[in-house]
């Protein structure tokens, strides 16, 4: 089985969110079941070729992508993980030469052509006769339809079938209706209401729903949302015509980075058999952040992307609404300006009680997951999310709203056999902070804490049983 994997962004190369850490873990996954992977991504200029030692295909000749009526050069450089797993990054410094990953330049449609013409090209190039393109996220959701429409002809894609993995359904890739012509589909393609048209205009993920052979998610939960009109995006509809071909399966985790017992980036390792360890990093961590190393506190944690989905609205009421309480919490994060700037402002009245660190910092994310006592993730939505599994299996206690993979990770409390987290229903503050108050109860009573910490800690989210189900939907795509 041959596998071609398309990403925008992939650990440890890059990486600007959780898409990253599956790009990263998925691939190798399956070699294990003895898939043989080509993973692609760009060449940002962030990418550090010299640390992993990626480099330049020697003998790609001279190559060219068409944008609308412009020409662009690009060449492939690579590494080579093992007989099974090799990495391919495509080189176009005029689009990927910018200092960031995604960029708000008027060319961000161009820059995303390109990469997908650039992948099927570099397959043409290698003759590398791909079972499975699987395209992750709208920067490779043209794919399916590239293959359909312009690349028919060539025998080499002649029995290769299209998965889209939706990450996240609300980056859809919406531009200007030219965009598709710039990516070499004919003018009659853009017709209201067809595949390549939404509201007026282009949208690189509905294109990919309609054109690819199945579509996947990241949670089974979240496979029945998005064809709901309030997770949809607007695109539930079209996501509901499609429905006998959507399968929702669960991200894994790496097991070996996000381990709290092999962790190289925490002062102590720890397992469930002593998570009383785990009291040792919440000292470094309280140090590092500033507090005094007070433990009998309860610490709360957040590390995420500061953006709409991740409910930060609920946490700034909460810090602004308990001003009395004693706990504390630290935040990693970055993203929209105005969370930053409220929370910054928060952390400045309460010096002894909010610290937030804004910017993105990977030890430093390993420390809070492992030094606090709860996480929170309140998200609007959450198609899965790889905190709250770091966080359980790190015995840090999760405090989610129902949605998404949150939903299919987290047990609450009220279940006396299975509990691993503390969950909240509706999207109001009064359900958060009694999901807040029920914490503080919990961490009062250490034998109960005890005992929903050793569960979390006991969850399997290795990527095994998910890699599995990806490699059925691989073999039975291939026998269709
Ligand atoms: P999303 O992809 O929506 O951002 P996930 O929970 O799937 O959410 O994955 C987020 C990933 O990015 C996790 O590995 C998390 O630790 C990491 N991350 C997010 N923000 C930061 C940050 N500021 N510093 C370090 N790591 C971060
Ligand atoms: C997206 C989602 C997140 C998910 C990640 C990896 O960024 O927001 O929930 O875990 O992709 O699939």
């Amino acid at each position: 089985m041959k596998v071609c994997f398309i990403t925008s962004e992939c650990a440890p190369f890059v990486k600007t969110g959780g898409l990253a850490d599956v790009s990263g873990s998925l691939p190798e996954a399956l070699t294990s079941n003895g898939v043989n992977v080509k993973v692609f991504l760009p060449l940002y200029d962030v990418v550090d070729t010299k640390k992993f030692g990626i480099v330049k295909l020697v003998d790609f000749p001279p190559a060219f992508v068409e944008i609308g009526d412009e020409k662009r050069e690009f060449c492939i450089h690579s590494y080579k993980k093992n007989e099974n797993l090799e990495f391919h990054f495509v080189d176009c410094p005029y689009y990927f030469g910018r200092g960031i990953v995604y960029t708000n330049d008027k060319d961000e449609n161009e820059r995303f052509i390109m990469f997908q013409h650039a992948v099927l090209k570099s397959l043409q190039y290698l003759q590398w006769q791909p079972d499975i393109l699987h395209c992750n996220d709208w920067q490779s959701s043209y794919i399916p339809a590239m293959l359909k429409l312009q690349y028919s002809w060539d025998k080499l894609f002649e029995n290769s079938k299209t998965i889209l993995s939706i990450h996240n359904i609300g980056y859809q890739g919406i531009f200007e209706p030219d965009t598709v012509r710039k990516a070499g589909f004919g003018d009659s393609c853009f017709v209201l209401g067809g595949p390549f048209e939404f509201n007026g205009n282009a949208n690189f993920l509905k294109t990919g729903i309609f054109y690819s052979d199945v579509v996947s998610t990241v949670s089974p939960k979240y496979a029945e949302e998005i064809t709901t009109s309030e997770f949809g995006s607007g695109l539930d509809g079209v996501l509901r015509a499609r429905k006998d071909n959507i399968r929702g399966i669960l991200n894994g985790i790496d097991t070996i980075e996000w381990n709290p017992l092999t962790d190289k980036l925490i002062p102590k390792n720890y397992s469930y058999k002593n998570p009383e360890d785990k009291k040792y990093n919440k000292e470094k961590l309280l140090q590092k952040a500033g507090f005094d190393d007070e433990t009998d506190i309860p610490l709360y944690g957040i590390v995420t992307r500061l953006a709409w989905q991740k409910g930060i609205e609920l946490i700034i009421e909460l810090c602004e609404k308990t001003k009395s309480e004693n706990f504390r919490l630290i935040v990693l994060g970055s993203g929209e300006k105005e969370y930053e700037e409220k929370l910054t402002a928060l952390s400045i009245e309460n010096p002894g009680k909010i610290k937030v660190f804004l910017g993105y910092n990977n030890e430093f994310a390993h420390l809070i997951t492992a030094g606090s006592d709860f996480f929170f993730m309140p998200s609007r939505y959450e198609p899965c999310g790889l905190n709250q599994m770091y966080s359980l299996n790190y015995g840090t206690v999760p405090i989610v709203r129902e949605v998404g993979g949150l939903a299919d990770t987290v047990t609450d409390i009220s279940n006396e056999k299975e509990g691993n987290g503390i969950t909240f229903r509706d999207f109001v503050y009064e359900e958060f902070e009694q999901a807040f108050h029920r914490s503080r109860k919990l961490f009062e009573d250490t034998k109960q804490m005890e005992k929903v910490i050793q569960r979390g800690m006991k969850n399997d989210f290795s990527w095994e049983k998910s890699a599995g189900e990806y490699l059925r939907l691989y073999e039975s795509l291939k026998q269709n």
